[in-house]
């Protein structure tokens, strides 16, 4: 039972070719490298940079779905809170890095 299910959860890793440990950063890397977010492959010292390439492919964060995405439009960056190289693919930002009130998307 346990194995079928592994079995099974392996094969859809397989099917959209990520593995469960995958970052962010990992699994955009596949798609178009790490130049997919960095200029000429290499980290910009502000992330600036990074952050324009995010809004290229999934548009600025004030219209991106949410509230908890345009309440900090102008404010954040997406980095702030998905951070590439530290998230897991699937693997949900938590508000209380920075609010201690409990709050949730
Ligand atoms: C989804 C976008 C994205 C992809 C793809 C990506 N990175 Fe990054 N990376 C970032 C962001 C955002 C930062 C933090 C911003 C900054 O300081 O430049 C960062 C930071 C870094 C840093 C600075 C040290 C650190 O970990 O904070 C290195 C080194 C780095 N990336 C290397 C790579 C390499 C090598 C690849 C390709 C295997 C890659 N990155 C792919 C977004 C990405
Ligand atoms: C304040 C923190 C925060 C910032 C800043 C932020 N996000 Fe998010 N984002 C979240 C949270 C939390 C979720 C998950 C919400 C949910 O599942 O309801 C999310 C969800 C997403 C998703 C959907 C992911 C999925 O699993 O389907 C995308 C794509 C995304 N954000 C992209 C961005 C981009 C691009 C930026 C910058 C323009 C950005 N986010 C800035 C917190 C943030
Ligand atoms: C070259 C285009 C491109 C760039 C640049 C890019 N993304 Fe993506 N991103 C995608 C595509 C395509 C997907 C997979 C389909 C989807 O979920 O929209 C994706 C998926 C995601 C997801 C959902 C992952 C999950 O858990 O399912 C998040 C969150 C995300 N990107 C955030 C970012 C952030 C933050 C940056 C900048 C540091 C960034 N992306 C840069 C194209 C891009
Ligand atoms: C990287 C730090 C950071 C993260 C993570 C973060 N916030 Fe914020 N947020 C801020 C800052 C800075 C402000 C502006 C100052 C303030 O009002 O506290 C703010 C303001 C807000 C506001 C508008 C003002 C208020 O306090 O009502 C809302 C709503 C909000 N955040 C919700 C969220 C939610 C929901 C999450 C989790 C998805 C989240 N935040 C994650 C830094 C963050």
């Amino acid at each position: 039972m346990l194995k079928n299910l592994l079995c099974a959860l392996f094969g859809l890793g397989l099917a959209f070719g990520v593995a469960a440990a995958d970052t962010l950063a990992d699994v955009h890397a596949e798609m178009n490298g790490c130049e997919s977010c960095h200029q000429d492959g290499e980290p910009s010292s502000d992330g600036a940079f990074e952050n324009e390439q995010c809004q290229s492919c999934h548009g600025p964060m004030a219209e991106l779905e949410g509230d908890h995405h345009a309440a900090h439009a102008d404010m954040l960056m997406c980095a702030d809170c998905h951070n590439p190289h530290e998230l897991e693919i699937g693997q949900q930002p938590s508000c209380d890095d920075c609010h201690d009130d409990g709050r949730t998307p």
